[in-house]
């Protein structure tokens, strides 16, 4: 007898993963906006250390965590939020407030996950266009944000086209969204933009309780495989509320404790937001000198389209470049699961992989 899912089940798109993990060591996995840098030996001891704890349970309420964000980034313990990466605090927040028929509304094309909320809620979403240069439209995104709307998502660089808004311009933004909508701004990747200060947002979160700043260790913090993300919010209702929804161990001890540890070192931060100009502008000016138009990227990733032959729709153009790459060790993501066929979304990687990656693209585009 066959099994009978739930209809809400029938309506959340499948996430759209990278491939690549059983493949051998020396592929450019560029497909997944990581950080190539390892972590730092004391946050690989921090783990280590906390390895011969592991017969008991994390703490639920992740104090020493909350604590050691607070002070880094000045804002009360009781105001952020612990999620099991920062999806899961945003799947949560969905969870907590989105009925069947409510007000979602985030751009498109924007990071996938997004999309999620729509299915598992039955929230009435309006997806609203990027701007001719790939950037969010805030006016639009305004003007569709409707008594009803509870959540808006604004992700600040985009994820797929790593283009941003200023400050002032989000600013304003800010200021005009209703009381009544919670209002995410996605920075997972705020600290690579070169556009303002990434902390300038958080000034904001004192003079908007529906406010919330999703944050990650999973990119400049090199934590990804851990899970382990953060959400500094405009009042202490939204970590409760987020809280309430989840199983109550969901973020495990190695990754608190890393985190922890991670935010001792802004060193090695400093260093990857380095590492990772250099590798902006050194892939950037490859792909314009292949004759390609990037987006303007102020992320560790890039959205770049590829010219179709004669004859051949966006969707061939990708898969016929992605199976290029894919056969010179090169592993980018492909625009159709994201939201633009016959697009590319490219990670940057190390000095090595991204000369592999533009050779292996000038064979491509041959
Ligand atoms: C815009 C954006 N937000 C959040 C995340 C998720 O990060 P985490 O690993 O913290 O769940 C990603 C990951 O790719 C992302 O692109």
């Amino acid at each position: 007898m066959a099994l009978e899912f739930s209809e809400r089940l029938g309506r959340i798109p499948a996430y759209p993963v990278a491939s690549g993990y059983e493949l051998p060591d020396d592929v450019a996995m560029l497909a997944s906006n990581e950080s190539h840098d390892p972590p730092t030996p004391a946050v690989v001891e921090a783990v280590d250390q906390v390895m011969r704890g592991l017969n008991r349970y994390p703490d639920p309420t992740g104090a020493a965590l909350r604590e050691a964000l607070a002070e880094r980034y000045g804002v009360p313990a009781a105001q952020i939020a612990l999620g099991n990466g920062s999806c899961d605090i945003l799947l949560s927040l969905g969870e907590s407030l989105l009925d069947p028929g409510s007000g979602l509304v985030f751009a498109w094309p924007s990071f996938s996950i997004y999309e999620h909320l729509e299915g598992a809620s039955g929230a009435l979403t309006t997806r609203v266009p990027l701007d001719g240069e790939d950037r969010h439209d805030l006016g639009a995104m305004l003007e569709a944000i409707v008594p009803g709307t509870r959540l808006a998502i604004v992700c600040n660089p985009n994820n797929p086209t790593g283009t941003a808004v200023g400050f002032p311009e989000l600013q304003e933004f800010v200021a005009a969204v209703p009381a009544e909508t919670c209002l995410v701004i996605d920075e997972a990747y705020c600290e690579y933009s070169t556009l303002d200060d990434p902390d300038l947002t958080i000034g904001l979160l004192a003079e908007r309780e529906n406010l919330v700043l999703l944050r990650t260790f999973s990119k400049v913090y090199g934590l990804a495989g851990l899970r382990v993300g953060f959400g500094l919010c405009g009042s202490e209702e939204i970590p409760a509320a987020v809280n309430r929804v989840r199983q109550p161990f969901f973020c495990s001890s190695a990754a608190q404790a890393a985190g922890v540890e991670a935010l001792r070192h802004p060193e090695a931060v400093a260093q990857r937001v380095t590492h990772n100009m250099e590798a902006r502008s050194f892939v950037m000016s490859g792909l314009e000198q292949l004759g390609l138009a990037p987006a303007a990227s102020e992320a560790n990733f890039c959205w770049v389209g590829v010219p179709a032959r004669e004859g051949e729709e966006p969707a061939q153009a990708e898969e016929r470049v992605l199976g290029e790459l894919a056969t010179r060790g090169v592993l980018v993501r492909g625009g159709g699961g994201l939201g633009r066929a016959g697009w590319l979304r490219i990670t940057f990687g190390s000095e090595l992989e991204n000369g592999r990656l533009l050779e292996a693209m000038a064979a491509a585009l041959d």
